[in-house]
């Protein structure tokens, strides 16, 4: 495991997303009930949320519950809402002081009146903050904020809006994520290897990072071994290596030459 010493502050990935998988697996292991492992859960959310925070990253995106999640027992889904709204309830007050903005992403109207009430009250309460965007991923999928951003395209065209300019720009003002950065890592615990339907637009250039992990085992220094992991990469969209290295050789020299005026 990594400490945070280990980290360049220098390179610090603007946005995380994390898939937190594996609640339900550490309960079994455990000999307990599904719904331990979300609330074992919480604690990690705690940990990485300050970890992140503390690092002064700009973005978090917390995937919670999907809209595929919807399959799953009712009892299941009852205890998972009850959990949200509780666990906003107690951790508010520490958004508030940490100076943290929640957002939500995902089809927010589709969820319980209890809990989009919840949800629009910590928002308007953080909304002024300046620090880390705390953004849950509720009730999402990428294939349904897609098919919304297509339809709603769509609707504007009828509007008289020209499909001409159509580009990745225009196609991500039509998504949830519109005012939010492409995630630069992606972290996946529980040591599943797919995306489960998470933010497949924005994720084009992302860093991968598969843990094997549970959940409710994650702690900061998981964060930060993830972090070191990524920053041991090299990020070429494209290009070659040998293109980046001269690009950061001629960037460099630009930041050595002398200044005059
Ligand atoms: C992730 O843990 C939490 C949610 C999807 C809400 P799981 O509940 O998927 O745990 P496993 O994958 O069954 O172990
Ligand atoms: C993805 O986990 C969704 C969340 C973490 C909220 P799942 O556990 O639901 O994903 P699958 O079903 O194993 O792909
Ligand atoms: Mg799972």
């Amino acid at each position: 495991m990594a400490t945070k010493e280990q980290i360049n502050k220098e390179r610090l990935p603007g946005h995380v997303a994390i898939i937190m998988d594996g609640n339900g697996r550490w309960a079994k292991k455990r000999g307990n009930q599904r719904i331990f492992g979300h609330k074992e859960g919480v604690k990690s959310v705690r940990e990485t949320v300050e970890a992140a925070a503390d690092l002064g990253i700009s973005h978090i995106t917390l995937y919670a519950f999907s809209r595929e999640n919807w399959n799953r027992p009712k009892h299941e889904i009852e205890a998972l809402m009850s959990l949200l709204i509780s666990t906003i309830d107690r951790e508010i007050k520490t958004l508030i002081e940490n100076n943290i903005r929640l957002l939500c992403i995902g089809d927010i109207t589709g969820l319980p009146d209890n809990v989009r009430g919840k949800i629009a009250e910590a928002k308007k309460k953080t909304e002024n903050n300046t620090g880390l965007n705390l953004v849950l991923a509720l009730n999402y999928s990428a294939r349904w904020e897609l098919a919304e951003a297509m339809r709603n395209f769509g609707n504007d065209v009828k509007q008289g809006r020209t499909e001409d300019d159509l580009d990745n720009d225009t196609v991500k003002k039509y998504l949830t994520t519109k005012d939010i950065p492409d995630p630069d890592l992606l972290i996946r615990t529980s040591g599943e290897c797919r995306l489960s339907n998470f933010l497949l637009w924005q994720l084009a250039y992302t860093e991968l990072y598969f843990t094997e992990v549970l959940w409710p085992d994650f702690r900061k220094e998981n964060f930060y071994e993830a972090i070191v992991d990524y920053q041991n990469r090299e990020r070429r969209f494209g290009k070659t290596s040998g293109q980046l290295k001269d690009q950061n050789e001629s960037n460099k020299k630009k930041n050595n030459a002398p200044h005059y005026g």
